[in-house]
């Protein structure tokens, strides 16, 4: 039986093609069942059989940078896992055709404000100013997308809540990849405790943590996890993002 959870939008936010071609590469790990997985036209629509594998979404903070951006792609690439990309504003100009590049390999790209700021400490304006001018960098590269927010730290409250055009993207798993740089520290942080629908926050800023990434990439695809980006973690999970909802994870039995 095949489930199917519904259409998605992927128009511009860099899930076009190559991201749904990732995904189906992803549940052809289940093996060839009673009925085969459709592949998705137009990019609309994802299905997936019943008795899902685990989903997890593995998501980077801080970046791009040019030199460990650049080979976690080309590691993700080689392993056909998407992941969601949150960007800092300043670090976006000279990387422009890595930002292309992660688009065209089916990432989702969100924003982390454009200086990497507490947003509880601006006003009104100054919240506006992080996020749009972050947003409008992005459209000129990519072209209008939602490009989703995750706040710096993940320190929210109710203002920033009313004031985020779109949903507040936290996470459950966190290594604190930043803090020791520990490679067989970090895999064992994250394989020790993921489970089904967890979001994995993780800096694409440090040689170790893209190390760290692709090795639990491998391990978790060789327990038989599907790689997913969030927004298709919540598709998948017939979750309607809200805005100015905070997510942290898309569990079952927790929805
Ligand atoms: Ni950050």
């Amino acid at each position: 039986m095949v489930l199917e959870r519904g259409a998605v939008d992927v128009r511009g936010r860099g899930l076009r093609g190559v991201g749904l071609g990732l995904l189906i590469a992803c549940f052809a790990l289940l093996g060839p069942g009673p009925e085969a997985v459709q592949p998705v036209g137009g990019g609309a629509q994802v299905e997936i059989r019943e008795g899902d594998p685990p989903l997890v979404a593995l998501t980077f903070d801080d970046g791009p940078r040019s030199t460990t951006t650049g080979r976690l792609l080309e590691g993700l690439a080689l392993r056909e896992v998407p992941a969601t990309f949150f960007l800092v504003g300043e670090r976006i100009a000279g990387n422009e055709n890595l930002i292309r590049e992660m688009a065209s390999q089916g990432h989702q790209i969100g924003v982390h404000t454009f200086d990497h700021v507490r947003v509880t400490e601006l006003s009104r304006r100054e919240f506006d100013l992080q996020v749009s001018k972050t947003r409008a960098l992005l459209t000129d590269i990519l072209g209008l997308g939602d490009y989703w927010l995750r706040p710096p730290y993940g320190i929210v409250d109710n203002s920033v809540e009313q004031w985020a055009d779109g949903p507040l993207i936290l996470w459950s798993v966190d290594p604190e990849d930043w803090k020791d740089k520990h490679t067989d520290r970090i895999v064992a942080a994250v394989t020790g405790q993921v489970k089904d629908g967890d979001i994995i926050l993780m800096h694409d800023i440090y040689d170790t943590s893209v190390d760290a990434a692709l090795r639990i990439v491998d391990e978790l695809l060789g327990r038989g996890y599907c790689f997913v980006t969030v927004e298709q973690l919540m598709a998948l999970r017939d979750v309607q993002p809200e805005k100015g909802a905070l997510y942290t994870a898309l569990v079952p039995g927790d929805i």
